[in-house]
């Protein structure tokens, strides 16, 4: 198939563009570039051996996206253009709005005036808000607590919308859990700008000596050591995820919704555990207050996706952390020079 991908450039995006081109179909990546680097594209060609049609383009731009439609003739489109930091987004919440939910909505449209009619959607688990317990399964109530999850939900429920007016539209959404780990070439991984949100980022920049040490967000949750409990997934299974889905659903009519998980609670101490393990380096950390918002303990049920897609995760923890450090090691300022 021939498929595009939008905000193909990104973390996860390049990762599924690597998977797509080694599963013998083509790609052709939208990405506005404003998270990302081309770079990561130019890898993933090093990598398959195979080129990738690149626009620089906004999605949120009517005219262009409709003429790459024109150009193109794809058969379905992987959607993972968009902003996802939650804080950002209580601060900003109509750019969320507007770069997550209208343009998420255009595409659609444009989609539908060019005849394309599979949609693979980036959706998250933060969908599911505070969970009444976990694992979460796909039909757990929802209840998004930041702008950030509203507008991935919002977009959820375009899609069910979409696929009650147009009974031939396949579209599929995938709630990941926690993204990690890098292609075990090292080549590509992930580039957070400025200083990182997430976990294993900002392990890794500890790792490398760009971060004296790693705030643990509390020690006092209901979790076996008191520290934060989630779902990690390896990033080339999540690439994986994308690419059953589509080779599974297309054509295949209706709203889709799968996590894309492991089902394994990790707490934020046994990550670190292994990090010092695997990489050898010493991780410094000091117990701060909690980070308000989170949650005690959240991993996911893939039991759908196995059953439906014949996916589920391959890498475990070990394979996680040994590719991240060897992504950071091999690019201590990720993919451009800046410090
Ligand atoms: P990323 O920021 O690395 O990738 C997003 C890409 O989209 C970037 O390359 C960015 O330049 C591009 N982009 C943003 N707005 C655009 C626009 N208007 N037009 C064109 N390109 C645009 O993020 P990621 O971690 O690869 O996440 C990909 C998707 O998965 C996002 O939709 C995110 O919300 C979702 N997601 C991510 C995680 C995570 O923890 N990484 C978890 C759940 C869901
Ligand atoms: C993991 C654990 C922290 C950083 C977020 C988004 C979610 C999704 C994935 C997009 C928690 C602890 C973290 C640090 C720490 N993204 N931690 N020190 O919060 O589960 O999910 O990313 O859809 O929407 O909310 O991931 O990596 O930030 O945190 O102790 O410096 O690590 O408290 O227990 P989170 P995270």
């Amino acid at each position: 198939m021939r498929i595009l991908v939008t905000g193909g450039a990104g973390y996860i995006g390049s990762h599924t563009c690597l998977e797509l081109l080694n599963s013998g179909h083509q790609v052709v990546v939208v990405d506005n570039l404003s998270n990302s680097s081309v770079e990561a594209l130019k890898r993933v060609e090093q990598l398959t051996g195979q080129s990738i049609k690149f626009y620089q383009a906004d999605i949120r731009d009517e005219k262009a996206l409709s003429a790459i439609f024109a150009a193109e003739k794809v058969d379905a489109v992987i959607h993972f253009a968009g902003s996802k930091a939650v804080g950002e987004s209580v601060a900003k919440p109509l750019f969320y709005y507007e770069n997550n939910v209208s343009a998420s909505g255009l595409l659609m449209q444009v989609m539908l005036q060019h005849q394309v009619k599979t949609l693979v959607f980036s959706s998250s688990a933060t969908v599911y808000g505070e969970p009444v317990s976990s694992p979460i399964r796909e039909d757990f109530a929802v209840h998004p607590e930041s702008p950030y999850g509203r507008s991935k939900l919002m977009v959820e429920q375009i899609m069910s919308d979409l696929v009650v007016a147009q009974p031939d539209f396949s579209a599929i959404s995938l709630r990941y859990f926690n993204p990690v780990g890098a292609h075990e070439s090292g080549l590509i991984g992930e580039d957070p700008n400025g200083i990182p949100n997430n976990l294993m980022p900002f392990i890794n920049q500890v790792a490398i000596g760009r971060r004296p040490y790693l705030s643990v967000f509390g020690d006092d949750y209901d979790t076996p050591d008191g520290t934060g409990v989630r779902d990690y997934i390896h990033v080339c299974d999540l690439a994986s995820g994308h690419v059953k889905a589509l080779e599974t659903l297309h054509q295949n009519a209706g709203f889709h919704v799968f996590n894309l998980g492991t089902g394994q609670g990790v707490s934020v101490l046994e990550m670190v555990d292994a990090y010092r393990r695997i990489s050898g380096q010493l991780i410094a950390y000091q117990v701060a207050p909690r980070r308000p918002g989170d949650i005690a303990c959240y991993y996911g049920d893939p039991s759908l996706a196995a059953e439906k897609l014949g996916w589920k995760a391959e890498r475990g923890l070990d394979q996680m952390v040994a590719d991240s450090w060897k992504w950071q090691k091999l690019n201590p300022h990720g993919y451009t020079r800046r410090s």
